[in-house]
């Protein structure tokens, strides 16, 4: 697909043709791809740790993938799992992977922008989401939307890193077509505080990333 094509269809092709291989990444014990993937150990832990600070709790996962951190929302406690994902096999490894849980688990094919979704949430996720977002403010803004009174968004960032940074843009923007996108400290307090999120917590666990949590405090309105 050419680089020309929209942002969301390179988004997709790339998950639709390396769904496995990204699931696989969650088996591979090697250190080198343990060294250069603590993001996705650390954003799977923050997810879990969410989950249990709640009681049953409503769980949208937002881009959620082969349906690896799902299965652990799900085994923590979550009352209902929703995850959506615009790319097929991503849906259908989450399918598999999430059959024991069919009672508490509901799975749509589409983009998150255009889906109908009912009702709120305790806890949004968007793990490795937004790393592919050009215009990530409709995101957050239906988030929010989405979010229940007291509801927690759970979200992971990348940063631009002087030896990350470079590597990614190679192998996923020139080498992939895969548009990927860095942040800021600022730029997230931004984002999620005009929104209307309060309180804004950002853990900066590496140098190569950040992880969010949003909270929407009971009472809080879309801001207009
Ligand atoms: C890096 S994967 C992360 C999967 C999962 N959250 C995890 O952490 O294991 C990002 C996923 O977001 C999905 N995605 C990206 N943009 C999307 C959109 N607009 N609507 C639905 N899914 C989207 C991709 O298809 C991909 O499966």
């Amino acid at each position: 697909m050419p680089s020309s094509a929209p942002a969301s269809q390179r988004v997709r092709k790339r998950f639709t043709t390396g769904a496995q291989r990204f699931d696989d990444l969650y088996e591979d014990e090697r250190l080198d791809v343990r060294l250069l993937r603590p993001g996705l150990l650390r954003r799977r832990q923050l997810a879990v740790d969410t989950v249990t600070s709640y009681r049953e709790p409503r769980v949208l996962d937002v881009g959620c993938g082969s349906g690896r951190i799902g299965e652990l929302a799900l085994e923590a406690g979550a009352s209902h799992y929703l995850g959506i994902d615009f790319a097929a096999p991503m849906i259908e490894l989450a399918r598999e992977r999430l059959a024991g849980f069919s009672d508490r688990t509901e799975l749509i094919l589409d983009d998150f922008l255009q889906t109908q979704i009912e009702g709120t949430f305790d806890i949004v996720l968007a793990l490795g989401l937004f790393d592919y977002l050009p215009e990530p403010a409709p995101f957050v803004a239906r988030m929010f939307e989405l979010c229940a009174a007291s509801g927690c968004v759970v979200a992971s960032f990348p940063a631009w890193s002087a030896i990350k940074g470079p590597v990614r843009k190679l192998r996923y923007e020139w080498i992939g077509h895969c548009p990927i996108f860095n942040y800021t400290r600022p730029q997230l307090e931004r984002l999620f505080g005009e929104r209307g999120f309060a309180p804004v917590e950002i853990q900066a666990p590496g140098r190569s990333g950040f992880l969010l949590r949003a909270w929407r405090s009971s009472g809080a309105d879309t801001p207009a």
